[in-house]
């Protein structure tokens, strides 16, 4: 009975992917362009080939047709100098259902909603959303019998699975760095993330508070996003698979810290799905250059990391904030980074890899608030559609 269930499911899926490839529906109205390198008012321009994402426009979003809403997670209270490791967000709020989310972009804030980061001390240092599909217990939110489900759902994973890291008990979806570089997956064609009645989030956050002062931190995330039933959302349908590619596999990212000049390798991954290479862009870790992203050993996507082009990413050691660098040297973090858009195609049985430069020696490793050397990490997420 339940090898059947599942040889069905395969099935389904296998249509379902098959179909997907033969009516890619292109974006064209989509009102898509990178920013210029000089023109969002960062202290210098970025290098030529740099495709810089527009920040989500919550007045006019970039979608036509489309909404904006930025949903706040936490509260999390942190003394000086701390981190919070990966602290779960259990049952996180979603910003809309029967919606496909098209874009979306974090930050991180304190009680009035001011921004926090490295110049004050505050590292949104990365977070991962996954999801918990809820698609058949249609149940109010709170009630216990939901909660209860959700964590069971949460703990065995039962009804979905990451697509690199099928071990995973969640299917990762979204993630950020501190960089708060916008993800966009209908840059050229009509795809989303779908978020059905019932659907929820969970989450890990990790942050640092490197300030003299106690904080109170909120996660912010903007999400753009088109309502199913809307005349804009025709065509839309939801991306077929998002691999991560990681230096630790399926483990938890960190890989110890290491000086000098070299390069940390992903696992590679062997794909299960055809499709366009939506979008993808390299999680790093201060002192990395740039994420190559490979298909079948030849390079098809560069994410470069610049440091320190915006004042809130710049901080002085032995002021508020960290320094990887000198006492009372100005430290730069990374606060730009690039990322590609439909560079190219993938079939069943490709490989995808990805390789992290780092240069210590250039931009030195950030330490963690006991003065040691923070681990660093190489990883991409690789949407496909
Ligand atoms: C640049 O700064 C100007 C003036 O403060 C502001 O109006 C504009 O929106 C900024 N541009 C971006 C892309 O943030
Ligand atoms: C310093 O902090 C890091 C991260 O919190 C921890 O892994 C490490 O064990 C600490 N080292 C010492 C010597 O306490």
């Amino acid at each position: 009975m339940k090898s059947s269930i599942l040889f069905l499911g395969l099935q389904l899926v296998a249509a379902g992917v098959l179909s997907r490839q033969m009516d890619v529906t292109p974006a064209s109205n989509v009102n898509y362009q990178s920013l210029a390198p000089d023109s969002d008012n960062g202290t210098f321009a970025l290098p030529p080939n740099f495709r810089n994402e527009p920040p989500i426009n919550t007045q006019s979003p970039l979608t036509p047709g489309a909404m904006v809403k930025t949903v706040k997670y936490g509260p999390w209270h942190m003394r000086p100098n701390t981190v919070l490791p990966n602290a779960p967000v259990l049952r996180a709020a979603v910003p809309c259902t029967d919606c496909y989310v098209v874009a979306y972009q974090a930050d991180l804030v304190d009680e009035n909603g001011v921004t926090q980061n490295v110049n004050n001390g505050g590292w949104l240092h990365h977070m991962v959303r996954c999801l918990v599909d809820f698609p058949s217990f249609h149940l109010p939110k709170d009630t216990k019998l939901n909660i209860f489900l959700q964590k069971v759902l949460f703990t065995t994973g039962i009804g979905q699975r990451d697509t690199s890291c099928p071990i995973l008990p969640t299917k990762r979806i979204f993630a950020s760095g501190n960089e708060r570089a916008v993800t966009r997956l209908n840059a050229n064609y009509k795809f989303g993330y779908k978020i059905n009645p019932g659907d929820s989030f969970s989450s890990v956050v990790e942050l640092m508070n490197m300030g003299k002062t106690a904080k109170t931190y909120y996660m912010t995330i903007s999400y753009e996003y088109l309502p199913i039933n809307s005349p804009s959302a025709s065509g839309y349908r939801e991306y077929a698979a998002m691999p991560w590619l990681d230096a630790t596999g399926c483990g938890g990212s960190d890989v110890p810290a290491r000086q000098g000049a070299y390069s940390v390798n992903a696992v590679p991954w062997i794909s299960t799905v055809e499709g366009n290479l939506l979008f993808a862009e390299g999680h790093v870790h201060d002192g990395a250059l740039d994420t190559t992203i490979y298909l079948n050993d030849k390079p098809v996507c560069i994410s470069q990391h610049v440091y320190g082009r915006k004042p809130e990413y710049v901080s002085v050691d032995g002021m508020d904030g960290m320094g990887g660098g000198m006492e009372g040297m100005p430290t730069t973090s990374i606060s730009d980074t690039s990322s590609c858009v439909n560079f190219g195609m993938v079939k069943r049985g490709d490989k995808l890899s990805a390789v992290c430069k780092y240069d210590t020696t250039q931009h030195p490793i950030e330490k963690n608030p006991n003065g040691s050397l923070m681990a660093i990490m190489c990883n991409t997420r690789v949407y496909i559609g």
